[in-house]
């Protein structure tokens, strides 16, 4: 018996949600089919990519590894993985991986988890890639939508309700990179200031605010954050000037995609579209870097 699930990409952090927000979009997908393995205990990877294949490396096997030690199961399986998400550009591609795996995994053995149990095991599959069981991405690959990831220990994510209209538009730089979330996330400061606290809280508030609310004035307000992307800007040296090109062209907001360094731009009418994506163009090219527009939905 084999089981065929998809999930979807996701850009997490949302401004100043770093680990908690996350927002699953269309733009991109991977397909895992899952099947039963003769050998018990074996887990097996394949792949159309050029990932690693090794359990501990790979998000799906690692999160299948730990939810099948876990539930006492020990029946093998094989995973194959076509990769549709491409990685390293904070687009969620592994913690998708690592979502479609348990998801799988659940459905190949009725184990009748809940969404919460799954993201537990999904998200210590993002250690084999970054290094942390970060639970954002595959969190609103789970769930979908937009989500907060309220408490990891337990898991609990609250799926925000979403009133106000608007489109997806993501800036990918051209060019995958293994292991990049992981140094981005090593650039981070250990301590900060009061003040940064106070205004990041402000920022998150506004935004959620303003989701729930359907008041695109708060979540344009909201769609910031002076820490963890401020830390991170070396990596996407492009992205204030495509914030400020989407937001002088009535952009709801834009934000960094998880770590970057794709840059993600939610819009509610398209009359500007094209002049922000001739903009945005150029400003990466300035940079050297060939940018990729991908329109999506959430
Ligand atoms: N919250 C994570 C980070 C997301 O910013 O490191 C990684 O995609």
């Amino acid at each position: 018996m084999s089981v065929r699930v998809i999930a979807y990409s996701t850009s997490a952090n949302l401004g100043s949600g770093f680990d908690i927000l996350s927002l699953a979009h269309t733009a991109f997908k991977d397909e895992i089919i899952i099947e039963e393995n003769k050998e018990k205990n074996k887990i097996e990877i394949e792949s159309n990519d050029r990932i690693p294949l090794q359990i501990e490396k790979n998000s799906a096997g690692l999160a299948a590894k730990m939810l099948l030690q876990d539930k006492g199961i020990d029946r093998g399986i094989k995973i194959k993985i076509k990769k549709g998400i491409p990685f390293g550009l904070g687009l969620g591609s592994s913690g998708a991986s690592a979502a479609a795996s348990v998801l799988g995994i659940n459905e190949l053995f009725d184990l009748k988890l809940s969404k919460n149990d799954l993201v537990k095991y999904a998200m210590l599959g993002e250690q084999a890639s970054s290094g942390s069981p970060h639970p954002d991405n595959v969190a609103a690959s789970i769930f979908g939508g937009i989500v907060s990831v309220s408490s990891v220990s337990p898991v609990r994510v609250v799926e925000i309700p979403v009133n106000l209209d608007f489109n997806i538009l993501l800036i990918v730089p051209e060019g995958q990179k293994e292991g990049k979330t992981k140094k981005a996330r090593e650039m981070l400061p250990n301590q900060i200031s009061l003040s940064k606290y106070v205004n990041n809280s402000r920022y998150l508030s506004s935004f959620l605010l303003g989701i729930i609310k359907g008041d695109k004035e708060l979540v344009r307000m909201g769609l910031n954050d002076d820490i963890v992307e401020v830390a991170r800007e070396p990596l996407f040296p492009y992205y204030k000037k495509i914030k400020e090109i989407a937001l002088k062209n009535d952009a709801v907001g834009s934000c960094v995609s998880g770590a970057g360094p794709s840059i993600l731009i939610l819009y509610d009418n398209d009359t500007n579209l094209d002049k922000i994506k001739k903009e945005a163009y150029d400003v990466c090219s300035s940079y050297d870097v060939k940018c990729n527009f991908i329109e999506a939905k959430l």
